[in-house]
């Protein structure tokens, strides 16, 4: 059985991991791992359209991070730590620029300083851009700033199977080698988990990449570290309408229309002042209110509205939103230069994730644990994120517990691995090989995505909670049944899909239970059976957890530093 040591491991080789372990290895002397499930520059960081937030004021001077911050938290539907904004907020323009000088090639104005366009929520124009591959170019810059480094190690195509802890600290994670079945264990005084977020629960309707299965919070859960705020889930309003794949809100924020089958702007009715540019939770309810009330187009899953550019013309769309065209043209059939495009809202981003318990370091409350980027919860999105501030979380979250990480290594030694700890992965894996049963794995998949769709997605009450969480149950339960089909060890999909799998129900399972014991609505949590946000009982954030084998739950309070709740008006 391998073992190899390093001072730091890094779980997730996208913008928040690769960010991460070049801090942690700004000291040459500290040794790095970097462990990801895919080749970094196919990570899910790459999938980012349209841009970053930064309080940089290049287009309106007046922008300032307080301004950023009370956008972010009026955004948030004042679920938000409003410290951990304000830390964000500040130390983003900075990193911004530093980012421009590693190489990050953003769009520019004129005068050559950094272009930025307006966003949704935000009261000037904010977010920095390249056109509309801004995750892109971020990703391929600190894989750049990631390779130059000699002390850091890439494991790439390595599955993460467990966390190695003795309850109190952590020593290190066990991984599984894609590419030849090997089971390996890296003894770590430091773990940093950055394995992006799980919005494929949503099967059949996501921007996600396949691979964001939340195997980083699973993987957590499962080790005793509550997960926090996970019924928060984004539903991005510009999917394109046959796939759900992402139209970046660059196209609304470059002065796209959205319309019904009227030709109406209907947005006039839900948000008359930001139009548009409401933040995407009060945008999405009014696109399925458009449907539901017959000013869509089609019926049902496959009814849409449709998102109008043509009026930015040719040249603007070719130079601001070349990929979003692209995109249309591929997988919808239709080119936005003179065609509208239609679009409903998909699952996006996932606001909850591990409980990070000191914003200014990412560590969680298991010692020698870190979690950052859309992994973890901090919290700055409370119960919705602002488009724009996700690459802003990973980029400064990503910087400073890179520092923490750097400090605490230097102050520990490694805790000692038993047999059995090295053992537990590779007779995982054993077991899983031989195992026997009548349930098919893309059956069991296809119910999960039809019961979060349509039970715990943009509406929930009740009744579909609770028919959700006990399905989800029993699907965890049938979870057990499934053979792994392909005994072969060198790329073997059969046998990684089938561990996304459980990660997938494991969290779905948590958001069902969190969602219905959340009886109000707020930000991306609407419920029918609850329309108003309740900030005498409900203004607090959810922690969930393992205790026994029993999914528990439990509240902590909101850090309100500056800005009381008031009603969220756009
Ligand atoms: O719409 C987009 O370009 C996505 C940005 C984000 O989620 O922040």
């Amino acid at each position: 059985m391998s073992v190899k040591r390093y001072d730091a491991v890094v779980v997730g080789g996208g913008g928040a991991g690769l960010r991460t372990a070049i801090e942690i290895a700004r000291d040459p002397h500290i040794r790095v791992a970097v462990v990801s499930k895919v080749y970094p520059t196919r990570s899910h960081t790459g999938a980012a359209q349209g841009g970053m937030n930064a309080a940089l004021g290049n287009v309106i001077p007046d922008d300032n991070p307080e301004a950023h911050a009370f956008d972010t938290i009026k955004g948030s539907d004042f679920l938000a730590d409003q410290d951990a904004v304000f830390f964000m907020t500040e130390k983003a323009p900075e990193i911004i620029y530093e980012l421009d000088r590693w190489g990050v090639p953003f769009s520019r104005l004129e005068d050559g300083r950094i272009a930025q366009r307006p966003f949704g929520g935000a009261s000037f124009p904010r977010t920095v851009f390249a056109a509309d591959k801004t995750g892109h170019v971020l990703l391929h810059t600190l894989f750049e700033q990631a390779l130059s480094k000699d002390n850091i190690d890439f494991y790439n195509e390595f599955f993460l199977l467990d966390l190695i802890h003795d309850g109190e600290r952590v020593k290190g994670v066990s991984i599984y080698d894609i590419k030849n079945g090997e089971v390996l264990v890296l003894q770590a005084k430091a773990v940093v988990l950055a394995t992006g977020g799980f919005a494929r629960i949503y099967w059949f309707r996501s921007t996600n990449a396949i691979g964001n299965t939340g195997d980083g919070q699973a993987v957590a859960l499962r080790s005793g570290v509550p997960l926090k705020d996970v019924e928060f889930i984004q539903f991005h309003p510009t999917g394109l309408a046959k796939t759900g794949i992402l139209l970046s809100e660059a196209c609304r924020g470059e002065g796209g229309y959205l319309v019904n089958k009227l030709g109406e702007r209907f947005m006039k009715r839900y948000a008359p002042e930001k139009m548009e540019l409401a933040p995407r939770d009060m945008v999405s309810r009014a696109i399925e209110y458009e449907i539901r009330e017959g000013r869509g187009v089609g019926e049902g899953a496959r009814a849409y509205v449709y998102l109008d550019l043509r009026h930015l013309g040719e040249e603007r769309i070719k130079e601001r939103l070349p990929q979003v065209r692209q995109l249309a043209i591929d997988f919808e059939g239709v080119d936005p230069v003179k065609d509208l495009v239609p679009i409903r809202p998909t699952a996006h981003y996932c606001m909850g994730g591990i409980h990070v318990v000191d914003y200014r370091t990412s560590e969680t409350p298991l010692k020698g644990l870190y979690a950052v980027g859309e992994c973890a919860c901090v919290s700055v999105h409370g119960a919705n994120r602002l488009g724009g501030n996700s690459l802003t979380e990973l980029i400064v979250f990503g910087k400073f517990a890179g520092i923490a990480v750097r400090e605490f290594v230097k102050e520990v030694d490694y805790l000692e691995l038993t047999e059995g700890e090295v053992n537990k992965g590779r007779e995982f894996i054993e077991d899983l090989m031989k195992r026997e049963g009548e349930e098919n794995l893309a059956h069991v998949r296809a119910q999960m995505g039809e019961i979060t769709w349509a039970k715990m997605g943009i509406f929930r009450d009740e009744e579909s909670l609770r028919s959700a969480y006990e399905e989800l149950s029993e699907l965890l339960e049938r979870w057990e049944r499934i053979p792994v089909v392909d005994k072969s060890k060198v790329f073997n999909t059969n046998l990684i899909e089938l561990l996304e799998l459980r990660n997938m129900l494991e969290l779905a399972r948590a958001v069902a239970l969190c969602a219905l014991n959340r009886r109000e609505s707020r930000g991306g949590h609407s419920r029918e059976d609850y329309p108003e946000r309740d900030d005498e009982n409900f203004l607090k954030h959810s922690l969930v957890y393992y205790e026994n084998g029993e999914l528990k739950l439990d509240y902590i309070p909101v850090r309100i530093t500056k800005y009381q709740p008031t009603e969220r008006k756009y």
